[in-house]
């Protein structure tokens, strides 16, 4: 018997290391450690022993028993490991080759603008004030000293709503208003970005919406000194140091004097060419001394209190800087164009 057991042993050994499929092992450990294997009928023999030979049998099965089982687990973990090498090399995937990149996102590049803005006026004191882009024709014209039916309201086309007096703001100086009532009787010194919308002709200068940041200032002692101070300043960090400006008279109803900030040409730094029309100089924004009614609906005394406003655009700005010729490049979503920034 013990012979039998022993030969049963080298026999499940040499057709364990002879198997080349996980599939022929799996029929081994059935016939062999199985619940109606090999090594199952030889225990079911041991009645037949004397009781003096049973214990020394006993002992020696379980030896082989177990020596069994871990010759077959390390087989199976053999054979796994080259049928996986054997089933990478053979099937369609290259794991050699390299993995495919993560895309990684970035800032739009009118967002990167708007923070430039952020970062220079926040240096200079003034704080983001956000104030909403659906209006009333209230906060977004008469307050700001445009007449009803005055002619001033059609140098911006505005978007109507089924109510008559809600608008889509076409400006961010509605804003101006929102902050002054906020922020009395203290000194305001805010800025004011976000999207406004125009019911104008879609072409390559002008846009259904565009972002802006409007910027005011107000306290007792401001002048048109601290105004043409504040945007100078402002000129020469966005668009560097040597960066010149200069202020043309122009008109708002909601400034008084109104005036336009240009900057020397980025191009052809002044000496003329096709963007600054041959005049050396690029309009960047509009401004002006707060009109004395717009102090007064905003609820500062104009008698005490005097301020500043600007509101600059940044796409165009951005378009200046960096040569686009198309403000639709930026509601594309053109990877080829976004990705340039
Ligand atoms: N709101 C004006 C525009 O959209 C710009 C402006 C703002 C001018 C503040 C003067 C002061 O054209």
């Amino acid at each position: 018997m013990l012979a039998q057991l022993n030969e049963l042993h080298a026999q499940s050994i040499e057709r364990l290391n002879q198997s080349t499929a996980t599939a022929e092992l799996e029929a081994w450990y059935k016939e062999t450690l199985g619940r109606k294997g090999s090594i199952y009928l030889l225990t079911r023999q041991v009645g037949g022993l004397s009781p003096e030979e049973r214990p020394a049998f006993g002992k020696q099965i379980n030896i082989v028993k177990n020596e069994l089982q871990a010759a077959y687990d390390s087989r199976l973990a053999e054979l796994k490991g080259s049928e996986l090498q054997a089933q990478m090399k053979s099937s369609a995937i290259d794991v050699t080759l390299p993995g495919r990149p993560q895309p990684k996102g970035g800032l739009h590049i009118i967002s990167q603008t708007m923070r430039d803005i952020y970062r220079i006026f926040g240096d200079m004191g003034f704080q983001i004030f956000r104030s909403p882009e659906v209006e009333t024709d209230a906060y977004n014209f008469e307050l700001l000293n445009f007449p009803p039916h005055h002619p001033a309201r059609e140098m911006q086309d505005t978007f109507y709503t089924s109510d008559e007096d809600v608008i889509l703001r076409t400006h961010t100086s509605p804003g101006q208003i929102r902050a002054m009532r906020a922020y009395y009787p203290e000194p305001v010194r805010v800025i004011l970005p976000g999207m406004v919308y125009r019911n104008e002709q879609v072409n390559a200068r002008s846009h259904l919406q565009f972002t802006q940041v409007e910027g005011l200032a107000v306290g007792e002692d401001i002048s048109m000194a601290d105004l043409k101070g504040t945007l100078t300043d402002f000129a020469r960090r966005m668009f560097g140091a040597g960066r010149e400006t200069r202020f043309r008279a122009s008109y708002f109803p909601f400034t008084e004097p109104s005036a336009e900030m240009d900057v020397t040409c980025f191009v052809c730094e002044a000496k003329g060419c096709q963007l600054c029309k041959y005049t050396g100089w690029l309009e960047i924004l509009g401004c002006g001394m707060v009109h004395p009614m717009v102090l007064r609906n905003g609820g500062y005394d104009p008698e005490k209190y005097t301020g500043f406003a600007f509101g600059l655009g940044p796409e165009r700005i951005t378009m200046l800087k960096y040569g686009i010729t198309d403000i639709r490049h930026f509601w594309e979503n053109d990877l080829r164009f976004l990705q340039q920034f």
